[in-house]
Order: C-alpha cells, then sequence, then structure tokens
C-alpha cells in the first residue's frame, strides 16, 4: 500500500502541463477494435485504466507497441477474441466500452458486467437497451453480459432517458459500423464525446451532431487506421487549478483547453478568483480568499460531476455558506467525512452538502475512497497547515498522471511513502 504525505499550508505558485483526458482515452482505445488498420494514439496518459485497457486488447490478440510513455500503436486485426473476462477487467469500470465495438465487429460479445463503485451502482442497463434496438440479443449470465448480432447490427432511433457519457460513447462506436442510420437523442454533450467522434471520422465514420444532444451516424463497412489525438484532461486541469485556489496561490495550466472548463472557470470567478485564458493556458488565482457559492452537478455543458468534491474541498475555506447538490450519483460524497475530519464544517442533506467556510483546514490523517475524493483530500491537504497522510492512494492513480511531481512543480511538499 502507498500514502501520499503532504506538508501544507504554503500557497500553490507555478505551472504544469495537462495530460491527456483519461475519460477520452479509453472510448478511444475501445474504438480501436473497429479499426481496420493500425492506429497510433497520441497523447495518452500512464494511468492504471489505461494499462487494463491495453492488456485487455492485447489479450483480445490485438498487436499493441508503446512507441513512447504516451503513445502506442494498435492494430485489432489479428484480434480473435470478443470478450472482456472478469479477472482482466474487475478493477476497470469503463470495460462496457468495449462491448459495442466487440459486438458490431464480430457479431458477439461476452463482457463481464461492471460491478458498482464508491460513488453508486453504476448501471449499464441503458447501453443494453440501445443494442437491443439495434437487434442485438442480450443476456446476462454469471455475471457477464452477452451479447449476439448474428445478421449484425442495423441502426435505429434511440432516445437515452437518462444522459450517459460512456453509454452515448458505446452506442456511437456499435452504430459506426451497423447497417444504416442510428440517431442517439438526449445523448450526452461531454467534449470527450466530441473527441472519440473528431477521431473516428478522421478513420472514415460519418457521424454529425456530436455536442450536441442529439447525434446521427451513418453506418459504414469499415473503418481505416491512421492518428488519433487525445484532447486535454479538463478535470486534471481543474484541479490543479483549485489547488491554487484553495491555498491562495497562483496556478497556470498549460497545454489545455478553457472551452472544455465554462461551468467551472464561471463559479471560481463567482467566487472570487482572478481567471486569466489563452489559446492553450488557464490561469487561476486567489488572492484574497474565496467566497462561498452555491453548485448543482449537471451533465455537461453544466458543472462536472468529477468536480464537485474538488470545488467542496475550496468551499471549505470560503467566506460564508456554499449549498452543493450531487444529481448524477446517489453516493458522491464520500470526501465529506474526511473532510470533517480536517476540520471542515459539512452537513449532509441527501443530496446536498451544507458547506460552512471555516479560516482554516487542520491536518490529519485521511483516506481515500474513491477518485475525485481522493483529489479532493490532496487539495484539503495542500491548504491545511501541518501533516496530512492520505491512504489508498491507488484511487488516485487510476485518474491522475505523475501527481507527485505536478503538485511540486506548484512548490507543493508532497512525498509517497510505500507503507506495508
Ligand atoms: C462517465 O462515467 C465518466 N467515466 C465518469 O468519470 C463521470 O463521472 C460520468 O461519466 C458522468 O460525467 C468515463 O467517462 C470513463 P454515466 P459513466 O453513464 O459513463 C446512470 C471519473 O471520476 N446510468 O454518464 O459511467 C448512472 O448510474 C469518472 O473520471 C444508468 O442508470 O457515467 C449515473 O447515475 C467517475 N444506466 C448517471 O446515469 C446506464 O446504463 C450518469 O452516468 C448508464 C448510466
Amino acid at each position: 500500500m502507498e500514502n501520499i504525505v503532504i506538508q501544507g499550508g504554503v500557497p500553490l505558485v507555478g505551472s504544469v502541463e495537462s495530460s491527456g483526458a483519461k475519460n477520452a482515452a479509453l472510448p478511444l482505445l475501445a474504438a480501436a477494435i473497429l479499426a481496420d488498420g493500425a492506429v497510433t494514439f497520441h497523447r495518452i496518459p500512464h494511468l492504471n485504466d489505461i494499462s487494463t485497457m491495453t492488456k485487455l486488447l492485447a489479450w483480445q490478440g490485438a498487436d499493441v507497441s508503446y512507441d513512447d510513455r504516451n503513445r502506442l500503436t494498435i492494430d485489432t486485426r489479428a484480434a480473435n477474441k470478443p470478450e472482456a473476462p472478469y479477472e482482466l477487467v474487475k478493477t476497470m469500470r469503463a470495460s462496457s466500452l468495449v462491448l459495442g465495438p466487440l459486438l458490431v465487429r464480430f457479431g458477439e460479445a461476452r463482457v463481464s458486467l461492471p460491478g458498482g463503485c464508491a460513488i453508486g451502482a453504476r448501471p449499464i442497463d441503458l447501453h443494453l437497451k440501445a443494442l437491443e434496438v439495434m437487434g442485438a440479443e442480450i443476456t446476462v449470465e454469471h455475471g457477464d453480459v452477452i451479447a449476439k448480432a448474428t445478421h449484425g447490427l442495423k441502426g435505429g432511433y434511440i432516445f437515452f432517458e437518462q444522459v450517459t457519457v460512456t453509454g452515448t460513447e458505446n452506442i456511437m462506436m456499435a452504430a459506426v459500423l451497423a447497417d444504416g442510420e442510428t440517431i442517439l437523442d438526449n445523448a450526452a454533450r461531454e467534449p470527450e464525446v466530441v473527441n472519440l467522434a473528431d477521431s473516428l471520422r478522421a478513420l472514415g465514420a460519418k457521424i454529425e451532431g456530436d455536442g450536441t444532444g442529439t447525434i446521427t451516424i451513418q453506418g459504414v463497412s469499415s473503418i481505416s487506421g491512421g492518428d488519433i489525438y487525445t484532447i486535454a484532461d479538463r478535470i486534471e486541469t481543474a484541479t490543479y487549478l483549485a489547488a491554487g485556489l484553495i491555498t491562495g496561490g497562483d496556478v497556470t495550466v498549460t497545454k489545455t483547453d478553457a472551452k472544455y472548463l465554462d461551468a467551472f472557470l464561471a463559479k471560481a470567478k463567482e467566487s472570487g478568483a482572478e481567471v486569466e485564458v489563452g489559446d492553450d493556458f488557464i490561469r487561476c488565482a486567489a488572492p484574497h480568499g474565496l467566497k462561498a457559492v452555491n453548485i448543482h452537478t449537471m451533465p455537461h455543458p453544466g458543472f462536472p460531476t468529477d468536480l464537485q468534491a474538488q470545488f467542496m474541498a475550496m468551499m471549505c475555506v470560503a467566506e460564508g455558506t456554499s449549498l452543493i447538490s450531487e444529481t448524477i450519483f446517489e453516493n458522491r460524497f464520500m470526501h465529506v467525512q474526511e473532510l470533517i475530519r480536517m476540520g471542515a464544517d459539512i452537513q449532509l442533506d441527501g443530496h446536498t452538502a451544507v458547506v460552512k467556510g471555516v479560516a482554516k483546514l487542520s491536518a490529519a490523517p485521511v483516506m481515500a475512497t474513491d477518485l475525485r475524493a481522493s483529489a479532493s483530500l490532496v487539495l484539503a491537504g495542500a491548504a491545511a497547515e501541518g501533516e496530512t497522510v492520505i491512504s489508498r492512494v491507488y484511487h488516485i492513480d487510476r485518474g491522475y498522471e505523475r501527481i507527485e511531481e505536478k503538485m511540486r512543480c506548484l512548490g507543493a511538499k508532497i512525498e509517497r511513502h510505500y507503507v506495508s
């Protein structure tokens, strides 16, 4: 096991470079299953889930070769196992992303049903219903989704009763090689969905409307190999900007894109932050501290649920009382008890957290419970005077590439300790 140890209380000042987005890279890698040729992926972050996905593709028979830490080439033409077994994917929730591509390419697929996780049940019923509309026969046996489409998948009209990011991505990929036109209504509008559509178009797919609530895909017989570029990680970007704001510092994140973060930046400004944006950087500073503001998580372009925990940490030391409502996941307040251990004044009322700002947080030993909760504890530790020890940091490594190195670029006193 590993701990992260932070000596906090120092304003963080400096510049870090954003990595490629985890939540863009995972569907992009799954899309390699559709390509009739080698695909080279650029700016792929070095994270546990990414390694799991590339190992899965190699196990299926693909040829996977890393050109360097963040660039790899995948050729799935020799792949012949349309499966994602539990043993291989049990730690990666996004395994469902290979279901649509495997089914439309091989006419069958057996994919381990993703388990729940700390933040919620995480069902994939909407993915499965959509595939059935396209002609798939779906059963669930012994924890696996077994899908068959012996006559191939056919295009259809699909309305997502709830906005689902990976559901939109999964079905968009299946529709690329399906027979005829598919319309996805009430589709997710996240930048990662647009990155996937842009990439599939570059390989020959016919997709329109991505970034809006209605996406139309005309099925084609094949798509080629080529080069695919991952967008900047907007959640990582905002996490480091929040590190500057919570400590009263001044942080710039480079190689990123402010257009992905309108909701976060609007709330940061409302809270009194100075915000400066350029073509490929964002700078935030809070020389006069922060004022409490309310947030309500929503699908993009609303305030991202993946930034709720980080923003809550900021509000713990803001002036006034903030109401934070989590509308996407049923259990995404696991960080609250840990922040309270650090002196935060938070009361939960159903899906709303009432956060009363305090003058200072106090360093303490705390436990990471899920990816973004862990990030909020790193931010709180950076703000709290004294030594904060965060255990179970494997959660952090799922979404933040080289977090200690990047935090040190901002002046943080942070180390990773290996504990038996
Ligand atoms: C994606 O998860 C992201 N993961 C999550 O990021 C992110 O929090 C989430 O979208 C929301 O933005 C990846 O992209 C790999 P959903 P996803 O399907 O697609 C319910 C992180 O921290 N739902 O949009 O799994 C679901 O329970 C991670 O980086 C169904 O009921 O989320 C949830 O309440 C965490 N049935 C809501 O919809 C379904 O079939 C939104 O889930 C699918 C979803």
